[in-house]
């Protein structure tokens, strides 16, 4: 017998091959759940930082106005790298299908479809396993509103070399931990550090723009102290963290503390205690013992990158072969005069950034692009690393371009107050700027 649903299902089969695009009604569990869970649930969840959750389909079908702005606009999810520029991985960003998919749906009338038919997500990539997890020693609660950089010292368990080989940050608040850094003090470096700890009554200290933010302002020249601390890893929510590329691995010596940088945002939750762990991969030995190395103009961090007050496009540049001093570049990890491998790019400058790039300028004359910010958001820093790793030989150019806009509408709040527009200059805190680019590198 030829039922309702038989018939209907009869039409639609011969409308699939005539190609109606009937053929094409998208539905939630079929078609958007997937791209949603992969793309969208790591911060939209009821602990999360999104400012609502996206895990139902009712939660979904409730914000479809806003996602049918915000998704083809590509401000959701947050990813700040051009598309024409590198590729990454992981990449957060959603593909073109992706996008058109999510939209196409919205406006055939976000059916919901049938959840027997539900997809299941392909499986986040993860750290492969935790070796370390290093929690804040106790609990802090944000103490600026809504944007607060704290740093914290860690205890470090090894008490042999061990190699970092992969990264994550577990928060302790989700609602309000919007991102995090981490760096290693090493042994020479951590009384600096503990001195800094607690000394505002609280855990931690201030550190606006590195671990050493609570420097003077302006202080110029004052703004070494970040570079030479490494980075590990930065983290954004959604993230599972990750393995560093197959082989590689950062060297902490027994001693170091790490610094857990992380920027609580309170915009959409009231301050709560917050206690974040840092979950580390370690390995003995690796074959290719990696830097994490600051590439900037030296002189900049002399006092030379002015940018005048009310100027809406100040740019600066900077290009060298740093091939004949890597040795001095990396605590002689790499060799000079030599080729290394490159393997993933973190760009850094503070609010007033418009747009930042890096990339190398081949021998050959062509152009190999690392990472380009467009528009710089200061609140969704990170690193990224290349799906395929760039190789630097000697006679390249490491080129580095960061554009600003000191003008009255692109100041950032203290206090609830807008900063009225003033020359700045090289330097630490939120009155300051800098522009670097942070490489991942091996032999
Ligand atoms: C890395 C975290 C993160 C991911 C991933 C993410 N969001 Fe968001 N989303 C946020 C935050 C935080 C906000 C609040 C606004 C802000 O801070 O930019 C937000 C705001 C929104 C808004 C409201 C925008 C407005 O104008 O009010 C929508 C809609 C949205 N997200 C949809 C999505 C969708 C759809 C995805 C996946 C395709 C997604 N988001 C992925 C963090 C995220």
């Amino acid at each position: 017998m030829l039922t309702r649903a038989r018939l209907i299902a009869t039409v639609f089969a011969s409308a699939a091959v005539a190609g109606w695009s009937c053929t094409s009604h998208l539905t939630y569990y079929q078609d958007v759940q997937p791209i949603i869970e992969a793309k969208c649930e790591g911060c939209h969840n009821p602990e999360g930082i999104g400012p609502f959750s996206l895990q139902t389909a009712d939660e979904v079908i409730a914000q479809k106005s806003l996602i049918a702005s915000v998704v083809p606009a590509k401000v959701m999810p947050p990813w700040p790298p051009a598309n024409n520029c590198n590729a990454y991985s992981p990449d957060r960003s959603l593909s073109d299908a992706q996008i058109t998919t999510i939209t196409e749906w919205i406006n055939q009338g976000a059916a919901i479809g049938n959840a027997n038919s539900q997809h299941t997500a392909a499986p986040t990539v993860g750290m492969s396993r935790i070796d370390y997890s290093m929690q804040m020693p106790q609990p802090f609660t944000p103490l600026l509103s809504p944007d607060d950089y704290r740093c914290f010292l860690l205890d470090w368990p090894a008490t042999t070399g061990k190699y970092v080989t992969g990264f994550g940050v577990l928060p302790g608040d989700a609602h309000i931990v919007h991102h995090s850094i981490a760096y290693v003090a090493r042994p020479a470096q951590v009384a600096t550090y503990q001195a800094l700890d607690g000394a505002d009554g609280h855990p931690g200290w201030t550190c606006f723009g590195g671990p050493n933010g609570t420097s003077t302002p302006n202080a110029k020249g004052g703004g070494f102290g970040s570079l030479a601390t490494q980075w590990l890893g930065a983290w954004a929510p959604g993230a599972p963290g990750n393995d560093f590329p197959a082989g590689t691995g950062v060297l902490v010596d027994p001693g170091s503390k790490i610094i857990l940088q992380v920027h609580y945002n309170t915009s959409s939750t009231p301050p709560a205690p917050d206690q974040t762990t840092v979950n580390v991969e370690v390995a003995d030995s690796v074959q290719k013992p990696a830097y994490v190395m600051p590439f900037t103009d030296p002189s900049w961090l002399q006092g030379n990158m002015a940018i005048p007050a009310n100027a809406p496009d100040t740019m600066y540049n900077y290009s060298v072969d740093p091939t004949p001093y890597m040795g001095l570049l990396t605590e002689q990890l790499i060799n000079d005069d030599a080729p290394f491998t490159v393997y993933m790019s973190a760009l850094h400058m503070h609010t007033r950034g418009s747009s930042i790039q890096g990339r190398i300028d081949k021998a050959d004359g062509t152009t190999e692009c690392q990472l380009d910010i467009p528009q710089w958001s200061f609140n969704w820093q990170g690193s990224y690393t290349f799906s395929d790793p760039e190789t630097f030989s000697p006679g390249d150019q490491l080129y580095l371009e960061c554009h600003w806009n000191n003008t009255a509408a692109n100041q950032p709040f203290i206090n609830g107050v807008q900063v009225v527009p003033h020359e700045l200059n090289w330097g630490e805190t939120t009155e300051d700027e800098m522009c670097l680019e942070v490489l991942y590198v091996t032999q």
